[in-house]
This record gives C-alpha cells, structure tokens and sequence, in this order.
C-alpha cells in the first residue's frame, strides 16, 4: 500500500507540472484530490488495515496529500498569472495609434458674420439690442418720420398681419424703440435681427433676411464720428487698407443720409468683377439721425444729436466669402455650409 501510495503522488504530481491551464489544473485536483479520488480511497480502506498500521498508514496519506495540495497551490498561482498576463496582452491598447476624426458642427456663415460685426462693435463701446420681429407700424414707419401714405414707403414693400402691425422691414424699429426707452438719455447700440420684405426671391433677393442697425446719441455726436466708425469697421471687416467713401443718399429717417462705399478688396480699386469695374463696392446706408426722429422719441435735437447706419450680413458674407446666390444662406445645404470652418474668420 505504501508503494501504491508513492506511485499516486509520483503520478499526481507529474499530472501537475504537465497542466497548461486553471482548467487543466483543476482537472487534476478533482482527480487526485475529489471525494471520488484515489487518495480519498485510500483513505477509506484504512478500515482494513491491522489496527497497529494505521497511525502510520494515515500519517503517511497525509503527507502525500499535503505534498500534491502544497504543490497544486504553488502551479494554480503560476497559472493564474499567465492567464492574466496572457488576457492583458491580447487586450492591449495601442495609445499611439492616432484617433478616429470626430465630425463637429460649425457656425453659420451669417451667424458668423453678425457674431463678428458684433464683436467689433462692443470692443468699441456699444451694447447689442434686440427687438419683436412683428412690429408695429408706428415703430417700423411712424417713429422713423415715415407717417402714414408717405412715398417712401413703397422703397420697403410690406407684410401687414394687420393694419397696424407687420413683419418688420428693417432693424431700424428697434432705434426708435430704445430711443424711447432711453427717455432722453445718450444711446450706443449695435441691432442685429432678422427682416421681412416682400420681394421675389432671386440670387440677390430674398423675402427675409439680416441686418444689422447701429446707433449712436450723445452730445456732439457728428458726421464725422460717423465717417471714422465706419472706416474702421471697413477695415477691421475687409482688410487695413481699405478705403471708404460716403455718397449723398436719401433715408427718411436720417438727414443728411449716404451710403458708403469700400474700396474694391479684391482689385484694390482697379476694376474687377466683384466691384463691376468700379473699384467701389457698396456696403451700407447711414446717416444723421432726423431731428423729427429724435423729437417723436422725446429728445431734445438741440442737445443731443446722433447718427445711424444699417447693413446686410447677407452682402457682406456674400462678398467677404464669394457666394452668388443669397439662398444658399437658407436652404442648409450641408455641402455649402461645411465650407466655412471655424478657422476660417
Ligand atoms: N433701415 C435702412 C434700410 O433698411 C438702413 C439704414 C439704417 C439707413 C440706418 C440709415 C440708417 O434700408
């Protein structure tokens, strides 16, 4: 029996150093070791055994068990380990490998032009202010010296929702409704917002678009001051060496009124097909605010004066950007937006 003994835990313990996996390895232990197993057997026989023999026969079992447990502990840590160095090694991340490009929005290109007129606008002092889309008509025509039946009306065809109340045909409403709030005081504000006109939609035309209004009261507020904020906004828009140039024009809501004109950013003045050869491109109309204007808010145009000026983002993203048909800014063609990424301003 001791021989039979010796011979199981030669055999268990070959068993163990053969087993190339946990798996494997527990095979064994349930083998060897399991109530099924032969060491147990023995075990059991000793029942059998002269009285005198099993103290020593029981010891001896021991030993081997302990032995092929000792030695099935010490070979499921070590296998365990390669099980896991095996399983991080195949789960291994490559961290150098450069990462998949992540698609990201971009602005609009006429969210971009405002948000930069904007910009430029309160580095110099102005507040952006913002009014209804449906307005009505006193503040739209009335407050802005263009009373019921005057001609100069028709220059801005209109949606009426009422006969009081339309879509507006210009930021210029929101003048005089901060003039009103402002009950006298100075004002420097910037209006961008959407307007409505009732016009054919066309490469140039479109029944609703952008402006941007700026206005400006105070004391002593002058044609000149006019002509020096512009310029600089010329230039910071269009480039350093721009030129501006004010023709005489006619707004009802400003006496004298012009539109100003930017020296050709493409030819720089010799003629090209942006300028149409003139060298000249028109941007905006402005002027100083009508005395009636300020007298219908309630300021005293003896003692405070202002101008004003209005533009489209439209022409001027059409221009800074090269784009030929107005409506490309509002049908949201992926392709044409896509274009204008963020590093492009
Ligand atoms: N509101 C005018 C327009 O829509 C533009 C303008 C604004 C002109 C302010 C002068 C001063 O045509």
């Amino acid at each position: 029996m001791e021989a039979q003994l010796q011979e199981l835990k030669t055999q268990a313990l070959e068993k163990i150093a053969e087993a190339s996996t946990v798996k494997e390895l527990n095979d064994v232990r349930v083998a060897y070791l399991g109530k099924k197993g032969p060491i147990t057997d023995l075990l059991k026989g000793m029942g059998k055994l002269p009285a005198e023999e099993r103290p020593k026969m029981g010891a001896l079992v021991n030993v081997v068990r302990e032995e092929v447990t000792t030695q099935l502990e010490a070979r499921m840590v070590l296998l365990e380990e390669e099980a896991i160095n095996a399983k991080l090694q195949s789960e291994t991340i490559d961290i150098t490998l450069p990462g998949r490009p992540v698609k990201t929005g971009n602005a609009h290109p006429l969210t971009r032009v405002v948000e930069e007129i904007e910009d430029l606008f309160i580095s110099m002092g102005y507040e952006v202010a913002e009014g209804p889309e449906v307005e009505k008509d006193y503040y739209n025509f009335e407050a802005l010296n263009l009373p019921k039946g005057h001609p100069a009306r028709d220059m801005q065809d209109s949606f009426y929702i009422t006969e009081d109340v339309l879509l507006r045909t210009h930021t210029s409403p929101v003048q005089a409704r901060t003039m009103e709030a402002k009950g006298g005081e100075p004002i420097k504000i910037i209006c961008p917002g959407k307007v409505y006109r009732r016009d054919s939609d066309d490469a140039t035309h479109s029944h609703q678009f952008t402006q941007i209004e700026g206005l400006v009261i105070g004391e002593d507020i002058r044609m000149s001051d006019l002509k020096g904020t512009l310029s600089v906004f010329a230039k910071k828009m269009f480039g350093d060496d721009r030129e501006i140039r004010l023709r005489p024009s006619f707004f009802p809501f400003t006496e004298p009124s012009v539109e100003m004109d930017i020296s050709c950013f493409k030819c720089g003045g010799s003629g090209c097909n942006v300028c149409k050869k003139t060298g000249w491109i028109e941007i905006l109309g402005a002027g100083m605010v009508h005395p009636n204007v300020l007298e219908m808010a309630g300021y005293d145009s003896k003692r405070l004066t202002g101008f004003a000026f209005g533009m489209g983002p439209e022409r001027i993203a059409m221009l800074k950007y090269g784009v030929e048909d107005i409506r490309h800014f509002y049908t949201n063609d992926v392709r044409f937006l896509s274009q204008f990424q963020r590093t492009e301003l």
